[in-house]
């Protein structure tokens, strides 16, 4: 087996992808015209034009946009459908989604209506495609702690479908700090937390996501390397982090996929994982992912096996489910 016949052999896991992030123009498109809203693009190629990005900011303006067109219940569960059908084709075997509640309320659209579209399709993954799931709701770091509090409010009806709580949006100026709260009470509530750190922010913003928010994994931080302390601190804890490379080169964090920090984060002991973060925008989803990396930094067959080991360690699936996924791999 060469190494792209690993990456699609193996069974990976998915901890880092914003459900709004795969919807893919043509299915925006057709969810447009179907609920008569009217979208800046005359076709398809004019989508893809567009996503021509220079930073998280340039991104987020045209994603925020597009999800404008997402209403109906069965608009949250096609999109989400959608992104399953695209798990099985890579393998993807278990995902942890994201959502943007505050995305859809802002505009009216109820909380349930989101909750209820999402759960839906993920209750059809496990029956007819066999992928096991978790949604995770992200607050929006670009809007107020009490915005943020609202949302957690209007999210514990739905305890029991949700297993997390996130952290998302524009970083730099918006710094883990300001919703210490928000997060303390998440977890008084029992939910899991991550946050966005360390992508385009400073190594600052992900110690404070350990110690403020006390998170469970880390979204992004690749920027955790400028700190020898932190890099120590990342190993000492088994802290995952879910870095997604192909984002990485989208929005510049990274020049060149050969500069990307992944494989040396791994070498030094960080735990760390592959996802595709927002696949419709930046270029593919999970298998592309590794595929892009293998390419530029000439990844071994173990190190593809680890990475794919460290997802479902990093998952938040019982230990034994864990632990057959991780047989399956090593017997590869
Ligand atoms: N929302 C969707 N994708 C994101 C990213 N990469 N960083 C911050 N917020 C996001
Ligand atoms: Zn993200």
């Amino acid at each position: 087996m060469n190494q792209i016949e690993l990456i699609k052999a193996l069974p990976k896991a998915e901890l880092h992808v914003h459900i709004e992030g795969t919807f893919e123009p043509e299915l925006m498109f057709e969810i447009a015209q179907r609920n008569k809203i009217d979208i800046p693009y005359q076709s398809v190629e004019d989508v893809r034009q567009a996503y021509d990005f220079h930073n998280l900011q340039s991104f987020l303006d045209i994603y925020y946009a597009g999800a404008n067109v997402l209403v109906y219940e069965q608009d949250f569960y096609d999109l989400a459908w959608a992104y399953f059908e695209k798990c099985a084709e890579d393998h993807v075997v278990h995902t942890e989604m994201f959502f943007d509640p505050q995305t859809h309320t802002d505009r009216g659209v109820p909380f349930a209506t989101v909750i209820q579209g999402l759960k839906r399709a993920c209750d059809d993954a496990q029956t007819k495609l066999g992928i096991s799931s978790h949604l995770i709701m992200c607050f929006l770091r670009h809007l107020s702690e009490e915005a943020a509090f609202q949302t957690l409010a209007q999210a514990l009806p739905y305890k029991n479908d949700i297993i997390g709580v996130g952290l998302d949006s524009s970083e730099v100026g918006h710094p883990p700090s300001k919703f210490e709260r928000v997060f303390a009470k998440a977890r008084e509530e029992g939910f899991l937390i991550v946050a966005h750190a360390g992508e385009e922010g400073p190594a600052e913003y992900v110690w404070e996501a350990l110690d403020l928010l006390k998170v469970n994994r880390i979204d992004h931080g690749v920027r955790s390397e400028e700190d020898a302390q932190l890099m120590q601190r990342l190993v000492q804890d088994k802290m995952p982090l879910t870095v997604c490379p192909l984002s990485n080169l989208k929005l510049r964090v990274v020049d060149d996929m050969a500069d990307h920090n992944i494989r040396r984060l791994l070498q030094q002991g960080v735990h760390v994982t592959v996802n595709s973060d927002d696949p419709s925008y930046f270029g593919g989803y999970m298998n592309d992912n590794f595929i892009a990396i293998t390419e530029a930094l000439d990844l071994s067959e173990d190190e593809l096996k680890q990475l794919a080991i460290n997802s479902f360690e990093a998952s938040f699936i019982s230990s034994e489910i864990k632990q057959s996924w991780i047989t399956k791999i090593q017997a590869l």
